[in-house]
């Protein structure tokens, strides 16, 4: 039986392009266990894979998408029996070098397969997944460097995106103040709505040029890189803490060395891309006090059908929150 999937390729001039295919289940990668899909994330970096931007893919052709659940059809495996809800996020082969999630069904080797976890189900491992997780790792590093709510205010960069919508639910959670940075203005009333004390557009960047301007943020959570990085330095109070993770404005960034030798503020960058069992403490603080409160606000559904357009619209700066595609 054929199903569906988005499957990347490069011509021979080097551009990416994707598109729909007809597949088999021997045709979507090795491995012991064949799922079939039930929901999968849309990631910044799916996206780019699926409109051909960016060097996501690391081999030609791949179906994209790096986080899926669904339900076992098959195992070679012993510790896997059709029927099994599962889920399958992380790592540097799935979505990358193997056939990964944006297909109606996944094989993948069993050491990649994971139950869902206790206090999970299969829409909400994947609707928080990488992106949620990425966000309580950027909060714990915050923690740990000893930025406590009542400090002062603490900035999120890039708001309306997936993991920083998550980053404003689980600060306002704790209790601090935040404030949000957007380039929507039309996203204002959503901002507040997942817990921004405040909202400030992209044109604060401009009010505050100097190496070392206002003292403004104990704490920064940036998702974006480029030039808001440089500003959200600029403006940290002393002793202020930035954790960076994301690069939708750009790779690098031009900065001075005045807030470091001046204002000891810390740069404590977050890698989360862990495999679900090589994951922190972080991911299971979202079942408890980092369990973001407006889930069903941050998250929406994107029928499979829609998935292309989705991607476009997402690269293209026109979605809030994060995309999970709906295979039912
Ligand atoms: N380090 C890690 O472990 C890790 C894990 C997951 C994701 N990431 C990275 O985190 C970033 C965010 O991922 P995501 O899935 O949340 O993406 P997303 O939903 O697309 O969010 C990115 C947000 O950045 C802002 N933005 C986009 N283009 C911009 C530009 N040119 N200048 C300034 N702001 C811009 C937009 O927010 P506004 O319109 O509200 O400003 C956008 O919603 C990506 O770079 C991704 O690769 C890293």
């Amino acid at each position: 039986m054929k199903h569906r999937a988005i499957r990347t390729f490069r011509d021979d001039a080097g551009a990416r392009f994707s598109r729909w295919v007809e597949l088999g289940a021997d045709e979507v990668g090795a491995g012991e266990v064949l799922i079939r899909s039930r929901f999968a994330a849309i990631n910044y970096k799916d996206a780019r894979a699926v409109s051909g931007a960016g060097n996501v893919i690391k081999r030609f052709p791949c179906i994209p998408g790096i986080e899926v659940s669904g339900v076992v059809e098959s195992s070679a495996d012993a510790r896997f029996r059709p029927g099994d809800e599962v889920t399958v996020q992380g790592g540097q082969e799935f979505g990358i070098r193997h056939d990964g999630a944006f297909s109606e069904r996944v094989r993948v080797p069993a050491d990649w397969v994971h139950r869902i976890p206790e206090g999970f189900d299969a829409f909400s491992v994947v609707a928080l997944g990488i992106g949620a997780y990425t966000s309580a790792v950027a909060v714990e590093t915050l923690e740990r460097h000893g930025v406590v709510p009542g400090d002062g205010e603490v900035i999120v960069t890039g708001a309306t995106g997936g993991c920083s919508s998550f980053a404003i639910d689980m600060l306002a959670g704790l209790g601090h103040r935040v404030v949000a940075m957007t380039g929507k203005a039309s996203e204002h009333a959503y901002l507040k709505s997942i817990g921004a004390a405040r909202v400030v557009g992209r044109e604060i960047q401009q009010q505050h040029t100097k190496p070392l301007d206002e003292q403004l943020w104990s704490g920064a959570i940036d998702a974006v890189g480029g030039a808001p990085l440089d500003f959200v330095l600029r403006t940290m109070r002393k002793g202020g803490v930035v954790a960076p993770f994301g690069n939708a404005a750009g790779e690098t960034f031009a900065t001075s060395i005045y807030p470091f030798i001046l204002r000891s503020v810390v740069l404590a960058g977050v890698n989360a891309n862990h495999p679900l069992d090589r994951r922190t403490g972080a991911w299971m603080r979202m079942t408890t006090d980092l369990r973001p409160r407006a889930l069903e606000t941050i998250v929406h559904r994107v029928p499979f059908a829609r998935l292309v357009e989705h991607c476009q619209a997402l690269i293209a700066g026109g979605v809030r929150g994060r995309g999970v595609v709906v295979f039912d």
